[in-house]
């Protein structure tokens, strides 16, 4: 049993997955970084917006790969650092507004990680909230159920790093946290998130999708906060990732204008375009009315909203 891990921004606290996920210390890192940003005057979908986030995303997953994996075997592990807010005042000062920072596999020491997962918010009538993300990797995972029990086992040990120093820029990673190792569990990207205000439930959100989920939730939280969007449009509003290497960013069908694009070529990041990306699920808590917003992920034919 691990207690999550907690942080805040613009006023709310963000209570999320503590290691072995790398989810919510990438979550608070990249939220932290984007506080000392007016992300709503520049507007959702901007050039500067999907830039800063960019740049916010390819910190936190460098030091996701340098840091994070199974805290019993990582007892160093600098968790408190990581999601302080004065590193990420450090961190802000080596972004340039104008410019696409670099990731580069050989930008710290190695001694060189994994996409069926589901997500599930909960509100119950008492407005306790639960958000939980069960990940058997692809395709019903390994396949095998486990008698009399009438569960799956999963497949995760594509979640461990493969090798010692495989590092490179397509996006494997053989940084030394997350090695295998007898009885270490695997460093997961699940995120499952909730969002307080002055205590108070706001959100409960979280999503499959591999190293995406961080970015999706990432996304689905700074809709709703900074670009105040209603729970619905927060879930569709087109999506994007990177995740440090391969150092590219990858955004939905659609969900960056041409003008957008080439603004961002201009700033040196190298752009492709994906299917889609996560099936978030996400409930909104208005307290004013007492009334729940459930969103599901239309991108998901499996996604729903229900009200008992
Ligand atoms: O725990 C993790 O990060 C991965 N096993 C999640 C895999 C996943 O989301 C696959 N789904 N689309």
């Amino acid at each position: 049993r691990r207690a999550p891990i907690q942080g805040t921004y613009r006023g709310h606290e963000i209570i999320s997955m503590p290691p072995s996920s790398t989810g919510g210390m990438a979550l608070l890192q990249m939220l932290n970084i984007l506080e000392g940003y007016d992300l709503a005057a520049s507007g959702f979908g901007s050039a500067e917006v999907v830039h800063l986030m960019t740049e916010a995303m390819r910190r936190a997953f460098a030091d996701r790969a340098r840091y994070v994996g199974d805290p019993d075997f990582n007892p160093a592990m600098p968790m408190a650092l990581l999601i302080s807010k004065s590193y990420a005042e450090q961190l802000r000062a080596t972004i340039r507004i104008d410019r696409a920072s670099a990731s580069s596999p050989t930008s710290f020491e190695w001694p060189a990680e994994g996409q069926e997962t589901t997500h599930v918010s909960v509100v119950d009538a008492d407005r306790q909230a639960v958000s939980l993300t069960y990940t058997l990797e692809q395709s019903y995972g390994s396949k095998i159920v486990v008698s009399g029990a009438g569960f799956l086992l999963n497949n995760e040990m594509g979640d461990f790093n493969a090798a010692p120093g495989l590092t490179d820029s397509a996006g494997l990673i053989g940084t030394e946290p997350n090695l295998a190792a007898p009885g270490k569990r695997m460093a997961s990207s699940m995120t499952p998130t909730i969002v307080t205000k002055d205590g108070k439930l706001l959100l409960v959100t979280g999503s499959p999708g591999g190293r995406t989920i961080i970015n999706t939730v990432l996304q689905t939280i700074v809709n709703v906060i900074d670009f105040e969007m209603n729970i619905q449009e927060a879930i569709d509003a087109p999506r994007f990732h990177h995740q440090w290497l391969p150092d590219q960013i990858s955004y939905e069908r659609d969900g960056l204008s041409p003008d957008t694009i080439a603004l961002l070529k201009s700033r040196g990041h190298p752009v492709n375009v994906r299917v889609r990306q996560g099936a978030a699920q996400a409930i909104r808590y208005d307290e004013a009315t007492d009334r729940l917003e459930g969103a599901p992920d239309r991108r998901n034919a499996g996604s729903t909203a229900l009200g008992y």
